[in-house]
């Protein structure tokens, strides 16, 4: 898996059919002077290429893809078929998905497309083989893009069409209607089903939907789309052998996909990131995302396909960058493994639904301070080409699973404020905060090379992770697990015996019940720590007790513990900690576990290996000294024994001689 473009890129998605043709050779004349090393190209130009049922129109694309190469800027090259033409949705109403209470949804926007309609399929298919077959072997063209963002609006559908599928899906998961009632628990409310025929998605009902036939509609739906993806892929392949991916959408607000899985079916994982100024620390995010995706690309170098040059336009507020915040915020990526930098899009639309979102070209046109910032960025990333290829190292490791989210977070659970992202956004941005390097991984994962893994929430979760994380321990590893995990097995059915069913011989507690806390309720630990959300009334029958509650529910009941076994150590934390509790676990545990961070951490500052590269990205505000030692790339400047770095700036080290 390599990203198949020059040194660390920098790269946008190009939509030349909304500017004259005289505005492309003087784009790519632009592009050649900011730096731009690849432009993703026809994410939306289906409805121009394919006019009319079954007549082509390339002529136009030829031309942009000729300027393109002349100019020397390599292509990602879109199948078009995100959003279908209006010829047709209105030849073809059927194609068109419907939401859980049966509603139709409409064309005008995009991606008006049930992920299981053969109809779309065909012809989608078809204008997929006619875009591999004219472009296969095009000498600009080093990367397939498959549809865009595979499920961004249409990731759940409930039609008819679905429903057939879903059963098709579901018999080749359990092959008998019995299997499939003993896996959703339909001894429960008269839900046995005589055959996959009774079966429906969990389209809008009277009371709270069967849990698992929920989990298994997301998965469902999941498989879909990566059916889809593999559907196009195909074509592709048969036709050319340029690699294939289609970009992700690894953040906080998309669930609709089990990226793990989908990270194995792409030649090279891409991902879109846009920062979210709704969330209290949008930059936390923004790391988690991209440790995540490095976790689905199994460690490997990604491709951030999009991102925002400056405001977005679909938040409540579209904040926009401030100087030099451009620079860092694309460092970010590339320290935590992009080896390029996209953006949506080139040039700011006049007009359409996103005439408001930045691009690399503004309103303003390039005499404008943004686009000097965008100058500047490509000089910078060209200053850093050796740092492509190059692996970031982690010492730490927090386990994240889509599955295990798609259960978590379903209702008539004990406490409705417990979701699933808060644990794993919190343990990385507590551990990344002391200056420790840690992947977001899958389960699954080999852990030996880690010397702590974090286990938050991991609610749902397999025997056989439970024993990888046991023998990991008896390996000598610590493993820090939280609350509400490994309660449920993969058909969401309670491990019987005491929470937290998978880890209580692991950790050495036991449970007998739950006892969440009200919203705005805290409690005290003994160590002087507070926390809320959370408490239950566990025992340590063979843990030490580090810390119990002094007040709430269940005064004197432990409430984080500690196994030690050999050199390793299995550590439970019953409640959720503020943030200054929990930094000062994270801090503990990465001292006891040997992690690799600085002896203090350099508060407001982002500080990333990869390689041997060594990142500071100074958001604070004020200068930051940081040791090191060897050439500082952005400058050229050695550095021998302490870089510092001003306030809003970065420095990338190479760090020895
Ligand atoms: C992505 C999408 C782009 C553009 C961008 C900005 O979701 O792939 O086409 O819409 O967001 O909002």
């Amino acid at each position: 898996m390599t990203v198949p473009f020059d040194g660390i890129a920098l790269g946008c998605d190009y939509n030349p059919e909304q500017w004259p043709r005289e505005v492309w050779p003087y784009d790519v004349e632009l592009m050649r002077g900011a730096g731009v090393g690849f432009v993703t190209l026809g994410v939306f130009s289906w409805a121009l290429l394919e006019p009319s049922p079954g007549r082509f129109d390339f002529d136009w694309f030829d031309e942009v893809l000729a300027v393109l190469h002349t100019g020397g800027i390599a292509v990602d090259m879109a199948t078009a078929t995100a959003s279908p033409p209006p010829w047709l949705t209105t030849a073809h109403p059927e194609i068109l998905p419907v939401d859980a209470r049966g509603a139709t949804l409409w064309p005008g926007g995009r991606q008006a497309w049930c992920p299981s309609s053969p109809v779309f399929r065909d012809h989608a298919l078809r204008l997929v083989a006619e875009m591999a077959r004219r472009y296969g072997d095009h000498p600009a063209v080093r990367l397939w893009h498959v549809s865009n963002e595979l499920g961004c609006h249409n990731g759940r559908c409930y039609c008819d069409v679905s429903a057939a599928a879903f059963r098709v899906w579901l018999t080749d998961r359990y092959g008998s209607a019995e299997k499939l009632n003993d896996a959703w628990g339909t001894a429960f409310w008269s839900q046995h089903y005589g055959g996959f025929d009774e079966v429906l998605p969990p389209r809008l009902g009277t009371a709270t939907p069967n849990p698992t036939q929920e989990l298994d509609f997301a998965r469902f739906c999941s498989d879909e789309l990566l059916s889809h993806y593999r559907a196009e892929r195909d074509v592709l392949r048969a036709h050319s052998a340029v690699p294939v991916t289609t970009n992700l959408m690894v953040t906080a607000h998309q669930s609709e996909q089990d990226n793990h899985r989908w990270g194995r079916e792409l030649d090279v994982v891409a991902q879109d990131h846009y920062l979210d100024h709704r969330l209290a620390d949008p930059h936390a995010e923004q790391s988690f995302a991209s440790d995540l995706t490095r976790g689905v690309a199994r460690g490997a170098p990604w491709l951030l396909m999009e991102s925002a040059p400056s405001a977005v336009n679909w938040q409540p507020v579209n904040r926009a960058k401030r100087p030099g915040e451009l620079l860092l915020d694309s460092l970010s990526y590339v320290a935590r493994g992009a080896d390029a930098v996209g953006f949506f899009q080139w040039r700011a639309s006049r007009a359409g639904a996103e005439k408001f979102h930045s691009a690399l070209v503004p309103h303003a046109g390039p005499d404008s301070a943004a686009y000097r910032e965008v100058v500047g960025l490509g000089a910078a990333l060209a200053r850093i080409g050796e740092v492509a290829g190059s692996r970031v190292r982690a010492d730490v490791a927090v386990l994240f699973d889509w599955e295990c989210w798609w259960a978590c977070d379903q209702p008539s659970h004990p406490s409705g404020e417990l979701r699933y992202l808060d644990a794993p956004t919190r343990w990385h941005r507590a551990i990344t905060g002391l200056g420790a390097t840690a992947d977001v991984v899958a389960p699954g994962t080999e852990l030996r090379g880690y010397r702590l893994v974090v286990v938050p929430t991991l609610y749902l979760c397999s025997d056989a992770t439970a024993a990888a994380l046991a023998e990991y321990v008896r390996g000598g590893g610590h493993v820090l697990v939280t609350y509400f995990s490994g309660l449920v097995d993969e058909s969401d059915h309670i491990r019987l015996g005491g929470y937290p069913g998978a880890f209580r011989e692991l950790l050495g507690v036991r449970s007998e019940e739950f006892a969440p806390l009200l919203p705005g309720e805290t409690v005290t630990l003994d160590d002087g720590s507070s926390a809320d959300l959370w408490t239950e009334s566990l025992a340590a029958p063979d843990a030490e007790v580090l810390a119990r509650y002094v007040d709430g529910p269940l005064p004197g009941t432990p409430a984080l513990t500690r196994r030690a076994v050999g050199a390793g150590a299995a550590w439970y934390v019953a409640t959720r900690l503020d943030d200054a509790a929990l930094s000062r676990l994270a801090d503990r545990l990465t001292r006891e576990a040997g992690v690799t961070r600085p002896e203090e951490p350099v508060v407001g500052v982002e500080l990333v290996r990869r390689g041997r590269y060594l990142f500071v990205l100074n958001r604070g505000d004020a200068p930051a000294a940081v040791p090191a030692h060897g050439t500082e790339l952005l400058s050229g400047g050695q550095v021998d024994g302490t870089v510092t770095v001003a306030a809003g700036a970065a420095a990338v080290i190479r760090e020895g001689t």
